[in-house]
């Protein structure tokens, strides 16, 4: 691979994709191979979000989405549910200060009410801090899952049926983005996922019907600024048809 600089230098700054969208994965695998519990392996990978958000920002990404916690991740033993959600207290109260100051707009994808409170807490921070705030917008996909976005939105548009404000009739794709968390936001261009897994694991099902997307080996806690770039460049490169010729 180039140098960070050689490769960055080869994106072209007219055609960037509005909305990138990141499946962080191989967190454990990283820690595995280095024989340390899985929460190194998500404490890395932590340093990688500073990372990717600072360099998505600088080149000008308008909308970037993280992929941080799924709402089948509760599956999983407690001691590393609390140390994904302790890491993301530190995230926070590390990083938003920079991230305002940077205007930079948090914005969760995802059920927070079913958080525990501190993470909770901090998370409305975060999104009453940030809210006026016009620069690239960060989501953070937490207890998200795209079936149940669906279905949350399919229950709000049969109550605004109810309560008169519109009809059966009224409903269309673009209406009922409305209607899921990333309202107002284009859909992602390019999806990627490191970690040599190929799959969505519910991720944006609705948002992601043309996206592009990009698959590597490495693992999240390896994944530099490069990587981000050589996905760009890539996607750069690609004919989309959106189904036309
Ligand atoms: C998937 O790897 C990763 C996660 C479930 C958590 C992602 C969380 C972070 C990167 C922490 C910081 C996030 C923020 C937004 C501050 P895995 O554990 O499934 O890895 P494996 O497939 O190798 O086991």
């Amino acid at each position: 691979m180039k140098n960070s600089k050689g490769i960055k230098s080869n994106i072209n700054i007219d055609k960037l994709p509005k909305h990138i969208a990141i499946i962080m994965d191989g967190n454990g695998r990283w820690a595995k191979k280095r024989s340390l519990p899985r929460n190194f392996g998500h404490q890395e990978g932590m340093k990688r979000v500073i990372e990717i958000v600072e360099a998505a920002h600088q080149i000008g990404i308008g909308y970037l989405t993280l992929y941080a916690f799924s709402t089948e991740n509760w599956k999983r033993p407690a001691n590393e549910i609390n140390g994904l959600m302790k890491i993301l207290v530190i995230y926070i109260r590390a990083e938003l200060e920079r991230l305002h100051n940077n205007n930079i707009k948090i914005n969760i994808l995802g059920d927070i009410s079913e958080l525990p409170e501190t993470p909770r807490n901090e998370v409305v921070k975060a999104i009453e801090k940030t809210k006026y705030n016009t620069g690239m917008v960060l989501n953070i996909a937490l207890n998200y899952g795209g079936r149940n976005e669906i279905i949350r939105g399919i229950k709000e548009y049969l109550k605004d049926i109810e309560m008169g404000k519109i009809s059966v009739e009224d409903l269309n794709t673009d209406i009922f983005s409305n209607y899921l968390y990333t309202r107002g936001q284009p859909d992602p261009d390019l999806i990627i996922r490191p970690s040599g897994e190929q799959r969505l694991s519910n991720f944006l099902l609705y948002q992601i019907a043309y996206s592009e997307f990009w698959y590597s080996d490495v693992l999240w806690p390896d994944f530099k600024e490069n990587h981000l770039y050589e996905a760009i460049i890539d996607f750069q490169n690609r004919s989309r048809r959106f189904g036309g010729i």
